[in-house]
């Protein structure tokens, strides 16, 4: 068996993202890119596009304890043992494929989303009497969206990288819901 028609003899096809997960994520993309590079500060598109943000992500953290089966935090939460096992694994160079996130990515998840909510605290902050025009907070905002635009690049190549490794479109997936092991 050559070991292209060995991997057509394990392809199949498995349901893993539902459509509000879907919406959610390109949606917040679009809000993150939005304000990083379209909206600048002092329109008040860049106040309301920041809130949807946040707002997305605390409807993203209520699914994540009542939405579909892979959207769930029991799921993927990123536990010290699971971090482990599969670390473990891809030092050994059989990268684990997962229905859900895997560890690592689901760690990244949490990170950008405590980020996207962090943005919205100090944009907020900057809109109150008490902390108008603080300097330390503006500094501290646009240090949160740098962070932000690394840690997405990242995660969005590790999501391009691992996919390949673990041969499953992880990309095409989160478009379609489907994911297509390979
Ligand atoms: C500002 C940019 C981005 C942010 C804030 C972001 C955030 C997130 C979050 C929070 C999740 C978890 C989804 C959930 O379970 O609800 C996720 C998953 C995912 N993201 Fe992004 N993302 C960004 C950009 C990208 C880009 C550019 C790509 C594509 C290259 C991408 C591909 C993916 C994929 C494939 C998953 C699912 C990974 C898996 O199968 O475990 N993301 N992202
Ligand atoms: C996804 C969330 C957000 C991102 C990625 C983001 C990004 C940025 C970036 C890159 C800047 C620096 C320069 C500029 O573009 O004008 C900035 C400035 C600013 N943003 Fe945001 N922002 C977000 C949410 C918010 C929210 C929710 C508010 C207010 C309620 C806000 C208020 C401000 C203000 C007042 C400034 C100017 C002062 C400063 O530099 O901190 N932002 N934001």
């Amino acid at each position: 068996m050559t070991p292209d028609t060995a991997a057509t003899a394990f392809t199949h096809s498995v349901r893993v993202w539902d459509p509000f997960v879907r919406l959610f994520h390109w949606s917040l993309v679009s809000c993150v890119l939005l304000n990083q590079f379209v909206l600048h500060e002092g329109e008040a598109a860049h106040t309301r596009v920041g809130y949807l943000a946040g707002a997305l992500v605390l409807a993203r953290v209520l699914w994540g304890l009542i939405g579909s089966r892979h959207a769930r935090f029991a799921d993927c939460l990123p536990t010290p043992g699971r971090l482990r096992r599969h670390v473990a694994a891809l030092r050994q160079g059989r990268p684990p494929r997962h229905e859900g996130h895997n560890p690592l990515g689901a760690l990244m998840m949490l990170f950008l989303m405590a980020l996207v909510l962090a943005l919205g605290i100090t944009g907020w902050l900057q809109t109150t009497d008490a902390y108008f025009g603080e300097e330390w907070l503006m500094e501290l905002h646009e240090w949160l969206a740098n962070g932000l635009l690394v840690a997405a690049a990242l995660h969005g190549i590790a999501a391009i990288v691992m996919g390949r490794l673990e041969r499953v479109n992880l990309v095409r997936a989160m478009v379609t819901g489907v994911k297509r092991f390979y």
